[in-house]
């Protein structure tokens, strides 16, 4: 058979494989779940049971999510839809909105350029060029094809830029026997002024089946134009025109015709209900006809580049199962609140593969598999040299120095607590002035990867009290890219903060956002002027209002959407008993960043 060869395809003339290596997931959010339907979950893990299903949104690199999937989903997947970046940077930028801003301000809009990470998938993608692109893809859908059930479909979505390659990559892993149709989405609403060649008005998508055997279902669309046909009936096998009494033949109107391999479908315009400025947004009804065409109700369906979340709205509302997974941050959050936006929305699962992801990568870059102590101290060494610190030894909490402030390298696989706060104070003071190296100021900067709720409350205690300065710093996931460290621009930021205010009588509790500080160094200088209100930096908040110390659950949530650019900064609750409960409130800023806060109750 003819064979596509790219630069890196073979390694020692054996083809590259993908990584495989599967990671646990941990769910960082269950969204629209009901007390009861929590409680059934609970009781059901309590009993060793497995609990019932529910859709989930994954916030991750397909590179990781794909092989942590296959445990439990290879040949389990009935359908997947894919829609790849395939375009430049233009994947990872977006268009950001500043709610509520002053018309007169041009920066109602800004572009949020890709973060280190969007920049490193792009740079895995396309670094290399069309090879790189080439052998990205290839590992993409070997991965996809072992996740599909034997009668499953893929769904390619591709245009000129790679997909005639993609189609060799795909008859190479799928089998060219197994190739169904090459749909040609023609998008006749888009203005095309190509000045150099005719206009680029389609898509191309590549329908694949796992094996013979295919779920397909014709679908019927409307005409434009009724047609007038010929009466035709069926005798004795074979097709003949129908006359009447007057031997005079027969038509009728069709007013519908069998979809082919040609689908035209709008793209989502601006003034739609759908539209929502995500540059790569495909249209829910070319989502609606796949997924019609080639699922069951409740078959499962995957997307794993959902982008602004159509395909899963698309499975939401069909009645599908589905699992949706996309390395943006903003994607994911932009994907939720359409999800939100769909008042039967079934309850759903946020997750990701969090610190599983960061201890596969302290074992496999500060490896020592006989010493524990040397490979953490590895780590700390790697994290203090990217923060621009000088380690120091001698003490049990504190790593390092900067500027004359002390530096903690919180661990990879717990979040900063409470008494790793009090601890490093206490140490804080034992060491101001002690030694050459030693800082003249009580003032500590703490790294971390998670952070308990309370910490930012902690902090203003422990500076008052203890006159010690604290700054929690967000180590930032770019940091397990190896690219990303080379290239050597790997920040820090300052956690959000966010200030409630409690009220409680009797059973009634009304939670109010009365301060919201994202960090300045987030936003482009020009945004940071805009921006009248901290408000504005909020675009969404959920509440969970009895915590119980393992995933948030999204008991009810305000958000901003196109039409309501308004934000509610008030929500009320009525607890069914008295008692002590942590509410955990989650704020999510306009650049989908994700802020907790927990608040500890008693009703009576
Ligand atoms: C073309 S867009 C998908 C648009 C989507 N079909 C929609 O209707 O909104 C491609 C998406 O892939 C995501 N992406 C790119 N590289 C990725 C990776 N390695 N893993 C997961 N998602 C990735 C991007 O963040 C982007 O949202």
């Amino acid at each position: 058979m003819t064979e596509l060869i790219w630069e890196g395809k073979y390694l020692d003339a054996k083809k590259s494989a993908p990584v495989r290596i599967a990671l646990p997931f941990q769910a960082v959010e269950t969204v629209n779940e009901s007390a009861q339907e929590r409680q059934r979950t609970l009781d059901l893990l309590t009993a060793g049971q497995d609990p019932e299903w529910r859709n989930r949104l994954i916030w991750g690199d397909k590179k990781y999510v794909l092989p942590s999937l296959l445990p439990e989903f290879g040949g389990r997947v009935d359908l997947i839809y894919i829609d790849p970046p395939f375009d430049t940077g233009a994947d990872f930028s977006y268009p950001v909105v500043i709610p509520e801003h002053e018309a007169e301000e041009e920066t109602g809009l800004f572009v949020k350029e890709p973060s280190i990470l969007e920049q490193k998938a792009y740079r895995d993608t396309w670094g290399r060029g069309l090879d790189s692109y080439l052998q990205w893809f290839f590992e993409t859908v070997v991965l996809l094809r072992e996740l599909l059930v034997e009668d499953g479909s893929i769904f390619v979505h591709l245009d000129w830029h790679a997909g005639h390659y993609a189609k060799l990559i795909l008859d190479e892993v799928f089998g060219i026997e197994n190739f169904r149709n090459q749909i040609a989405w023609y998008y006749y609403n888009r203005f095309a002024a190509d000045g150099q060649n005719f206009g680029r008005k389609y898509d191309m998508i590549f329908w694949y089946s796992k094996g013979s055997k295919v779920h397909y279902r014709p679908i019927d669309e409307a005409r434009d134009e009724p047609q007038r046909r010929l009466l035709r009936k069926k005798v004795e096998g074979v097709a003949v025109n129908v006359k009447d009494e007057d031997n005079k033949l027969v038509y009728y109107d069709q007013t519908t015709r069998r979809v082919d391999d040609v689908w035209r479908i709008p793209l989502v315009p601006p003034a739609s209900g759908e539209f929502l400025s995500y540059p790569t947004q495909k249209p829910q009804a070319l989502l609606e006809r796949v997924i019609t065409a080639c699922s069951n109700e409740n078959d499962l369906v995957l997307d794993c580049f959902v982008g602004s979340g159509t395909a899963a709205v698309a499975a939401e509302l069909s009645n599908r199962r589905w699992i949706a997974c996309d390395l943006s941050r903003f994607a994911v959050h932009t994907t939720r609140k359409r999800l939100l936006g769909i008042p039967t929305v079934r309850p759903f699962m946020v997750q990701n593969l969090g610190k599983y992801e960061r201890q596969a990568w302290q074992a496999a870059e500060f490896a020592a598999p006989d010493d524990i102590r040397q490979r953490e101290s590895r780590y700390r060494e790697f994290l203090l040299d990217l923060y621009h610190a000088t380690p120091i030894s001698g003490h049990a909490w504190l790593h390092g120095v900067k500027r004359g402030r002390m530096v903690h390298v919180g661990p990879v696989d717990a979040p900063i607590t409470l008494a790793d706060v009090k601890a490093l104070a206490a140490e804080v003071w034992r060491s101001v002035g002690q030694g050459e190296k030693a800082p003249k100021t009580a003032a500590v900067d703490v790294l971390g990867w998670e952070f308990a709720f309370e910490l930012h409350e902690l902090a203003r205690q422990i500076a008052a009290e203890a006159k010690v300065e604290v700054s929690f710093k967000k180590i930032p996931r770019e940091v397990l890219d190896k690219r990303a460290v080379e290239q050597g621009d790997i920040r820090f930021f300052e956690l959000a903060a966010l200030t409630m205010d409690m009220k409680v009588r009797k059973r009634d509790a009304v939670l109010t956002i009365k301060d919201f500080v994202l960090p300045s160094e987030d936003l482009p200088e020009e945004v940071r002027r805009a921006i009248r209100h901290w408000s504005q930096c909020i675009d969404y908040w959920a509440v969970d209002w009895d915590y119980k110390v393992d995933t948030f659950h999204n008991q009810w949530q305000t958000y901003r959407t196109r039409k309501n650019q308004t934000l509610g900064t008030t929500a009320e609750h009525t607890y069914e008993k008295a008692g002590h409960y942590t509410i955990l409130v989650k704020a999510i800023d306009i650049l989908g960043n994700d802020t907790t806060k927990a608040i500890d109750i008693e009703v009576s």
